[in-house]
C-alpha cells in the first residue's frame, strides 16, 4: 500500500458523496495524477466501492468493513482526548499491546483492530473478536486519581458505552454491572478496566472494549448463539462502523470529564435506571464463592448491595454475575 494511501482516503471521505478530481487529489498530497490512480485502483481492489468518472473525478460511495486510520484519526482528533491513534488489521489483542506502548510515556492514546487473535475478556477468558465484525479498541487514559478509583472509573465508562450504543439500536440498552452491556437479555458488549499505579497513584488506566457491532446470528460460535448478539441485530441497517465509533468516543470523552470532576452519587441515579439486575434471582461469584441472591442497590461509591438467600447483606466491588 502506498504511504498516501490513508491520505487519499481521507480526501475521499470529507467530500464523500461529491466527485474529486485526481487533480485535485494530487495536488493536495503533493503526487503525480497517475499515483492517485494507483492508489484508488488499490483502494477498490481492497472493496472500497468509488465511482470513477472520467472529467468529474471520484466519488466516495461506501466502505468496506474495515478500518481506515486516514478516516479514524481526523475523526478523533477532531475531539480531544487522545495524542495518538493506531489502527491494525490484525493484532492478537489491543490490550496486550496497550499494556506494552504505555510503559516509558505519559501518552494517552486508542488502539483499534479490525481483528484479534488472542482477544481476552475478564478474568482471562478468551473473547471471541472475529475480523470486520466488531469494535475491538482499547484505551489508555491518564487521570490524576488514587488507584481506589478504578472502580468508579468503570462505573462512568459503563454509561458512556451504553449511551452510544443506545444511539443505534431500536431496543433498550442495559448495564450489567459491572463489566457487560446487554440488549434484550444478550450481550452485546463486554469492556474490562485495568491498570498500572505507583504509590503516587494511577499511571494509566487501560480500557479494554469489545462490541459486537455487525454481526449476524449465525456469525456467532455455538456457544454463544443463545447469549451473544449484536447492535445490528437490534437496528434497521448495517451499523456504520465510523459513526459509531465518533459517538462513541464522545460519549467516553462526556462521562470521563464528569468521572474527573464529580463523585459517583451525581450518576448514581442514572446508573440504577440503566441497569439490567434488579428483582431477580441472580447467580454471584465473587474470589472464586458462588452464591444466589438479589441485587438490591448501589450505594454511592458505586457498590453493590446484595440480598443473599440466606437473607445475609453483602456488599461487592466486583463480581460475576449470571442472570
Ligand atoms: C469481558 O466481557 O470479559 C470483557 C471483554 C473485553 C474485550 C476487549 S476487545 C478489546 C480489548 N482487547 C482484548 O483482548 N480485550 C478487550
Amino acid at each position: 500500500m502506498s504511504k498516501y494511501s490513508q491520505n487519499v482516503i481521507h480526501i475521499l471521505y470529507q467530500h464523500q458523496l461529491e466527485y474529486v478530481s485526481g487533480q485535485y487529489i494530487a495536488e493536495q498530497l503533493n503526487i503525480s495524477r497517475t499515483s492517485v490512480k494507483k492508489i484508488i485502483d488499490q483502494l477498490k481492489n481492497e472493496g472500497c466501492d468509488i465511482e470513477s468518472i472520467n472529467h468529474r473525478g471520484h466519488r466516495l460511495i461506501t466502505l468496506p468493513d474495515k478500518w481506515y486510520e486516514g478516516i479514524v484519526g481526523p475523526l478523533i482528533q477532531e475531539q480531544s482526548l487522545f495524542n495518538n491513534i493506531e489502527v491494525h488489521e490484525s493484532i492478537n489483542s489491543t490490550q496486550l499491546q496497550a499494556k506494552q506502548q504505555l510503559v516509558g510515556n505519559k501518552e494517552s492514546f486508542l488502539i483499534l483492530s479490525d481483528e484479534q487473535t488472542q482477544g481476552k475478556g475478564r478474568f482471562n477468558r478468551p473473547w471471541t473478536s472475529a475480523k470486520s465484525k466488531g469494535l475491538w479498541m482499547s484505551i489508555v487514559l491518564r487521570p490524576e486519581v488514587a488507584f481506589s478509583m478504578i472502580t468508579k472509573f468503570n462505573l462512568f465508562m459503563a454509561l458512556g458505552i451504553r449511551d452510544a450504543i443506545q444511539q443505534f439500536s431500536n431496543d433498550e440498552v442495559k448495564v450489567k454491572w459491572p463489566n457487560d452491556i446487554y440488549i434484550e437479555g444478550r450481550k452485546v458488549c463486554g469492556f474490562l478496566t485495568e491498570m498500572v499505579a505507583n504509590s503516587d497513584g494511577i499511571e494509566a488506566v487501560i480500557c479494554g472494549i469489545g462490541i459486537n457491532m455487525n454481526h449476524h446470528a449465525e456469525d456467532f460460535v455455538d456457544e454463544l448463539k443463545h447469549k451473544a448478539t449484536s447492535i445490528a441485530l437490534h437496528s434497521d441497517d448495517k451499523i456504520n462502523r465510523y459513526q459509531f465509533l465518533k459517538s462513541l468516543i464522545t460519549n467516553i470523552e462526556y462521562r470521563y470529564a464528569q468521572f474527573n470532576t464529580k463523585p459517583f452519587e451525581a450518576i448514581r441515579d442514572e446508573y440504577i435506571e440503566a441497569s439490567n439486575i434488579w428483582n431477580k434471582e441472580l447467580r454471584f461469584t465473587e474470589n472464586n464463592i458462588q452464591f444466589n441472591g438479589k441485587a438490591v442497590d448501589i450505594d454511592n461509591d458505586g457498590f453493590l448491595i446484595v440480598k443473599d438467600n440466606t437473607g445475609e447483606t453483602k456488599k461487592l466491588m466486583s463480581a460475576d454475575i449470571e442472570i
